[in-house]
């Protein structure tokens, strides 16, 4: 399964790019807007930080202008991944995107059909919501394995990308089904690897270890 994490806080890239775990960015104007920063200039950075895909919302609502901003997103680096809505002018524009070879993220995915509509349309990756459709009482995690049962059925290219990932159970579930990608909040991200249990252990271990008066690397190694 491939993580991307869901945000435009570059120094929160930054600190995790090290860790080999990011293998995408996923961004949208709500996240461009809490960064208080300049789009173009925070995705150009970001590309610089992670060399995997980074989703680029366009504004525009009519095809030709999500077509119009997609190529200028797309100038920004080859990593760009152009994010539309799933919408009827969004699958216009993500056909005429990815007719020209670009990478193309349909967001804001709510049901399989959409996600068929999406992968019809040369979607490089659909976005389906789990947290928002949990939100209001629906199964998110059904949704997630509704595609994965479609997509295998004729083979489509385009990638889940599970959003809205909420909590560490949302990143297992996904996995458990299969999904290519989840996005997740660099907080949730963080959680995946902790445990009580292997705090404690760790504790236990140096505790004992400490007792040994023994070290692995001799005085001046
Ligand atoms: O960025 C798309 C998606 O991850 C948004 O998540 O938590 O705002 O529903 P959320």
């Amino acid at each position: 399964m491939k993580f991307f994490i869901d945000t435009a806080d570059t120094a929160e890239i930054q600190d995790l790019a090290p860790t080999g775990m990011v293998d995408g960015v996923t961004t949208n104007p709500s996240l461009i807007a809490k960064s208080g920063r300049d789009f173009l200039q925070v995705i150009a950075e970001i590309c610089e930080i992670v060399p995997g895909p980074v989703s680029a919302e366009v504004a525009a609502t009519d095809a030709e202008g999500m077509l119009r901003e997609g190529k200028r997103l797309c100038e920004i680096a080859p990593n760009v991944a152009v994010k539309v809505p799933l919408t009827w002018d969004g699958l216009k524009a993500c056909r005429a995107l990815a007719d020209e070879g670009r990478m193309v993220n349909v967001t804001l995915c709510f049901t399989a059909n959409q996600a068929l509509l999406a992968a019809k349309a040369g979607a490089a990756f659909i976005s389906p919501f789990v947290g928002r459709l949990d939100d209001i009482g629906l199964d998110g995690l059904e949704l997630i394995s509704d595609i994965r049962e479609i997509y295998d059925n004729y083979e489509f290219d385009t990638e889940i990308l599970a959003a809205s990932v909420r909590h560490v159970g949302h990143v297992m579930e996904c996995a458990k089904i299969g999904a290519d990608v989840a996005t997740i909040p660099p907080s949730t991200l963080k959680k995946l690897a902790d445990h009580p249990l292997t705090d404690k252990g760790l504790e236990a271990f140096l505790k004992d270890w400490a007792a040994t008066g023994q070290t692995i690397l001799k005085s001046g190694a």
